[in-house]
């Protein structure tokens, strides 16, 4: 089967960089990326587009209105496409059975509900979105039970393993492509034309097929493994800082050997991003299911660990404050999950922040790519607060770093954006409140030189 057109549902973080890719490999091919949020579709169809995403501008202005579209109109785009992927949210469940740690499948359920009222001949639906393991037997179970006379389905996995702020080179330059499915002759088939996709630009060693359970077990091991590695290091940091060891010694160290690897050694003020803990807690939630409590307990210490590290950094900087922050102006630079994304879904600055309003802090923050809106949409929810307007009185928001630390009594840089790195530290210095702090949750300044400016220095997994 020759794929002519795709048809993608949910236009995030993964559904927009990912179709935008395939369309631009594959001129050949028809992509529509669908949304049910109209803003949304509005916004991919704008200049101003609506995640930050290096590289990812070029791409769609190369693209789209040549093969790569953007739509509301799911409608049409479903009855069209010889493939669907479902790209769509899978969060924790905020309540019921699950509560807090299994995944909410219902807009996997509505995605495959609506494919099933509206397909009126043979599609390959892909899901892409993050699942728990089985997840393949929902969509089948309800598009069989809904099926219209001569249509018939083929159900794969393809997780995503993107990462924000990289995506456009992670998709471009994938290391592997998953692809699991059936083991039957219609199963394979539908294997074969997904990777005949993948093949306009990834070379076939890196595409690895395997049954569709093992393919979303993978993605749900795989970022476990990410988060573990972070909390391993991360732990490692609370003893280097009692012991006067180096973390970023003791990770160039242990790094070096090659069964172990350098990356993801960081060690930080903990993990944030809308996916490690989500699916950390899905993996607990599913070996629970299992009756496999051991390692249920094994994955929670991983979010245990992070919960720790936010917590400690947060606690060191109240207590270096001379213990209370109360009326205190503190400058918070970087309010995303990691630096190059506006994304701030379970970024450490909101647990940071929401801390220190709680002790009565004044916080002056800056970012360069979140936008305002979403900064006090953060710290103002309901779960958050239930005095927001007595929060919004404690926020101001600034549009550089330098307005930000004007007459602070200290700067707590939670994102590793480039730019902190070369802001002029002596100028800051001297618009400060004395003692001046820094606490650089990030381990990138250079804290020699900020010592020798005069700055009390606190960072990550290093005694100063
Ligand atoms: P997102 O919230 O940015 O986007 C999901 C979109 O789906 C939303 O715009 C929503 O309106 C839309 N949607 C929901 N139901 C729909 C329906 N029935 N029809 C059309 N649109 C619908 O989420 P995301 O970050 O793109 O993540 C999507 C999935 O990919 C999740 O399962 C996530 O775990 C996984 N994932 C995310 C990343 C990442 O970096 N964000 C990386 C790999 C995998
Ligand atoms: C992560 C994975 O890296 C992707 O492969 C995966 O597809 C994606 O989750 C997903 O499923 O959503 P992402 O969350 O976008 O990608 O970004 P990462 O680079 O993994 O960073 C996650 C968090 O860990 C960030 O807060 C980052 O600052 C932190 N981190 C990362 C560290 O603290 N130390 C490190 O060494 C690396």
């Amino acid at each position: 089967m020759v794929i002519q057109k795709i048809c993608c549902l949910g236009a995030g973080y993964v559904g927009g960089p990912t179709c935008s890719v395939i369309a631009l490999k594959c001129p050949n091919i028809k992509v529509t990326v669908c949304d049910k949020s109209v803003e949304r579709i509005n916004q991919w169809n704008s200049d101003k587009l609506p995640i930050y995403e290096p590289g990812l501008d070029d791409v769609v202005k190369q693209c789209r209105g040549r093969n790569l579209f953007f739509s509301t109109d799911i409608e049409t785009s479903i009855v069209e496409a010889d493939l669907i992927f479902i790209s769509v949210n899978t969060p924790t469940k905020t309540i019921g059975n699950g509560k807090g740690r299994a995944a909410d499948l219902k807009y996997i359920e509505g995605a495959a509900r609506m494919i099933a009222d509206i397909a009126t001949s043979n599609k390959i639906v892909v899901e892409k979105s993050t699942v728990p393991v089985k997840a393949a037997e929902i969509i089948m179970k309800i598009l069989r039970a809904n099926t219209k006379p001569g249509v018939e389905y083929q159900i794969l996995s393809n997780p995503e393993f993107l990462a924000e702020g990289t995506a456009i080179v992670d998709l471009v330059e994938a290391e592997r492509v998953l692809i699991g499915g059936e083991d039957t002759p219609e199963g394979q088939k539908a294997v074969q034309a997904l990777c005949w996709v993948y093949e306009h630009w990834i070379p076939a060693k890196n595409i690895l097929t395997t049954n569709t359970w093992s393919s979303e077990l993978s993605k749900l091991a795989a970022n476990a493994f990410l988060a573990q590695r972070i909390s391993s290091i991360n732990s490692l940091s609370a003893v280097c800082e009692a012991t006067g060891a180096d973390v970023s010694e003791v990770a160039r160290a242990v790094g070096r050997d090659s069964r172990i690897g350098p990356k993801f050694l960081e060690a930080s003020i903990g993990f944030g991003g809308s996916c490690f803990q989500k699916d950390i807690l899905n993996l607990i939630y599913l070996s629970e299911c299992l009756n496999l409590p051991e390692v249920a307990a094994y994955w929670q210490q991983v979010v245990n660990l992070n919960d720790y590290q936010k917590t400690r950094f947060t606690r060191k900087v109240i207590e270096s404050l001379f213990n209370t922050v109360a009326d205190k102006k503190i400058a918070v630079l970087g309010f995303s999950f990691k630096k190059n994304t506006g994304d701030t879904r379970e970024s450490p600055a909101i647990y940071v922040s929401t801390t220190l309003l709680d002790e009565g802090a004044k916080l002056h923050i800056y970012d360069p790519k979140v936008e305002h809106d979403q900064i006090y949409y953060e710290l103002l929810h309901p779960q958050v607060t239930n005095e927001p307007e007595l929060v919004r009185k404690n926020i101001e928001i600034h549009d550089s770093a330098y307005s930000a630390v004007s007459g602070a009594h200290a700067i707590v840089l939670c994102t590793e954006w480039d730019e902190f790195k070369s802001l002029d530290y002596k100028k800051i210095y001297e618009v400060m409140m004395k003692p001046a702090y820094i606490f650089d949750g990030r381990k990138i300044l250079d804290h020699e030189a900020l010592l020798n400016i005069g700055f009390h220095v606190q960072t990550i997994g290093k005694r100063l």
